[in-house]
């Protein structure tokens, strides 16, 4: 039984049609230790309560980011989320040390088939297919001194079976139950150039 405490800090800005996210949220919610915080509904004018985000994350271990792929990147409140939440002197910088050794997981979704992603020019062929893209996510848990785990996206979410979606959240709550044991033993691994970067190391 998993024990480690988990705030998961969801940003869907349509719920109630979300075919992957909501279902992934059920499956979580149901998960002992586990804290969802839906920032669209409780921030639906965007204006982030910064001291109740940062006290569920300093009681957490693992940060888990769930939300769907929006032009390549994250949902705009996510984004206001971290702008806000996220900051000097506390995340990072002088004394910003508050997440140091938290472990971090990307769970996504995206509209594209996987195929797709890998057939793109910038897509390293061995990497996880959503590579280009991931760089801003992992940078920001090395400035964080957090640990970035392998991320988890579920391609071609509109046209994906049912089967291959409750495979996914099996394989979700799978990896979330195995917390810290078995979230980074999973096959997927950057390839040794992208590996070999150099974080950058400086402050923004
Ligand atoms: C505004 C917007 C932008 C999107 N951008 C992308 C994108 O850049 N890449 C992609 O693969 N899918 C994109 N999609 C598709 C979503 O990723 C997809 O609808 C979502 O992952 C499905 O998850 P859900 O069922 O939880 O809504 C976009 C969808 C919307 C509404």
């Amino acid at each position: 039984m998993r024990t480690t405490p988990c705030l998961v800090i969801l940003a869907h800005p349509d719920l109630a049609h979300s075919r992957v996210t909501r279902r992934v949220q059920a499956a979580f919610e149901a998960e002992p230790q586990l804290v969802v915080h839906d920032l669209y509904a409780r921030y639906p004018d965007f204006w982030i309560d910064i001291e109740a985000e940062r006290t569920a994350l300093s009681a957490a271990q693992l940060v888990v980011w769930l939300h769907p792929v929006h032009w390549y990147g994250m949902p705009a409140l996510m984004k206001q989320w971290m702008d806000t939440v996220l900051g000097y002197g506390w995340a990072y910088g002088p004394g910003g040390t508050a997440l140091a050794g938290k472990d971090l997981w990307l769970c996504a979704s995206a509209g594209g088939a996987e195929e797709s992603y890998r057939a793109m020019p910038s897509a390293p062929a061995e990497a996880h297919p959503f590579e280009p893209f991931l760089p801003p996510y992992r940078q920001t848990a090395t400035l964080t001194r957090m640990r970035w785990l392998p991320p988890s996206v579920f391609f071609h979410a509109h046209q994906a079976a049912p089967a291959a979606l409750d495979a996914h959240v099996a394989e979700l709550l799978a990896r979330l139950r195995r917390h810290p044991e078995g979230l980074d033993d999973t096959p997927w691994a950057l390839p040794a150039e992208v590996a070999g970067e150099r974080p950058l190391e400086g402050g923004l």
